[in-house]
C-alpha cells in the first residue's frame, strides 16, 4: 500500500508493519563515482536537489568537478570533492576512507565513471584491460569499499544499450562485452544484498556528453537519428532515472534500458 510517497509493508523478520517514506531523499549520503562531467554531473545535482549530501568523486577534471560541487551547495549540504581513479584499488580504498571520515555512513553508490577506449576492436587485449579496469573492475572494486559503509540503501550501475543488446559494435568490442558483464554482475550483487540493499542498473542510448566529443545541436540531431525519438538522450533524462531507482523499494535486479526506443528500430 502506498499512499503520498508512504509504504507500508509486513516485515517478517521483526513481525510487524513497517511505515516508511520512500520518497524522501533529504540528507542521505550518495557517492557517485565520474561526477565531474555528464551523467554524472547531472545525478550529482539531481541528488543535491533531494536534498543529499553528495561524495562527487573525478579522475582528472578538477576544474569542472570544482563546479560540480558550486551548483550542488546551492541546493544541499555536506557536499564533497574526492579526486581517485577508480580503476585502482589503492585510491578506491583511500577515496572510500575519505567518505566515511566524511559522512560515516553511505545510503546510496552510484557506479558511474567510464571510459570509451579509442582503440576498442574486438582483439586489442590492451584495450580490453583498459575496459575492463576503468568500467567493470572499478564498479567491483569501489562497491567492496563501500559496502562496509551501507547498512542498508541503493547501488545503480551505469551500463549501456551495447551490453543490453548483447552485440553492440567491432569499434566497441570490448566496451559491450564489460557492460554485458557488469549488467550480471548487478543481478549477482543484488541477489547477494538484498533485501538491505536494492541493486540496479541502467542502460543509457546515446547521450550528450563529453564521451560523443560534447555535441553541438546539429551533431547531436545527427547521432540521435538512431534513436525512435530521433535525438540524443540528455544527461538529465538518466539522472532522473537514477534517482527514480533510489526512491523505490520494489525494483530489484533490474536493468533498465533508457535509450530512446534505438533497440526497437533495429528489430524493424
Ligand atoms: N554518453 C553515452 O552515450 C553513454 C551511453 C551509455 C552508457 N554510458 C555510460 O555512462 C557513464 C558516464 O558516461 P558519460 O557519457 O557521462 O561520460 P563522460 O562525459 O566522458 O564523463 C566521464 C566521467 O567519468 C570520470 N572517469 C573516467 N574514468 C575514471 C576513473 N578511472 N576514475 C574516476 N573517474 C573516472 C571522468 O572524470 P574526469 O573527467 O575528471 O577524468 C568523468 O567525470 C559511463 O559508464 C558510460 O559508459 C554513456
Amino acid at each position: 500500500m502506498s499512499i503520498l510517497g508512504y509504504v507500508k509493508y509486513w516485515d517478517d523478520e521483526s513481525e510487524e508493519f513497517i511505515f516508511k517514506w520512500h520518497m524522501n531523499l533529504k540528507d542521505k549520503k550518495i557517492l557517485i563515482t565520474g561526477a565531474s562531467k555528464g551523467i554524472g554531473r547531472a545525478t550529482a545535482i539531481a541528488f543535491a536537489k533531494e536534498g543529499c549530501s553528495v561524495a562527487i568523486n573525478f579522475k582528472s577534471d578538477a576544474k569542472a568537478a570544482k563546479e560540480v560541487l558550486d551548483e550542488c551547495n546551492q541546493y544541499s549540504k555536506g557536499n564533497v570533492l574526492l579526486r581517485a581513479n577508480v580503476s585502482d584499488e589503492k585510491e578506491v580504498s583511500e577515496m572510500c576512507k575519505k567518505v566515511k571520515r566524511e559522512f560515516s555512513h553511505l545510503d546510496i553508490l552510484i557506479n558511474n565513471a567510464g571510459i570509451f577506449d579509442e582503440n576498442d576492436n574486438p582483439t586489442n587485449v590492451q584495450a580490453f584491460e583498459n575496459v575492463f579496469r576503468n568500467n567493470f573492475l572499478s564498479a567491483v572494486m569501489v562497491t567492496k569499499h563501500s559496502l562496509p559503509l551501507m547498512q542498508e540503501g541503493k547501488i545503480v550501475n551505469i551500463s549501456s544499450i551495447h551490453g543490453r543488446l548483447g552485440h553492440g559494435r567491432p569499434t566497441a568490442a570490448a566496451y559491450s562485452a564489460f557492460k554485458a558483464a557488469l549488467e550480471n554482475w548487478t543481478k549477482n550483487l543484488a541477489k547477494d544484498l538484498a533485501p538491505k540493499i536494492l541493486v540496479n542498473a541502467i542502460a543509457p542510448g546515446r547521450v550528450a556528453t563529453s564521451m560523443w566529443g560534447n555535441p553541438n545541436t546539429k551533431e547531436q540531431k545527427e547521432l540521435g537519428q538512431v534513436h525512435l525519438i530521433k535525438r540524443m538522450i540528455q544527461s538529465e533524462e538518466i539522472a532522473n532515472a537514477i534517482v527514480f531507482l533510489a526512491k523505490n523499494d520494489a525494483v530489484c535486479g533490474e536493468v533498465l534500458t533508457i535509450d530512446g526506443g534505438m533497440s526497437l528500430v533495429t528489430l524493424g
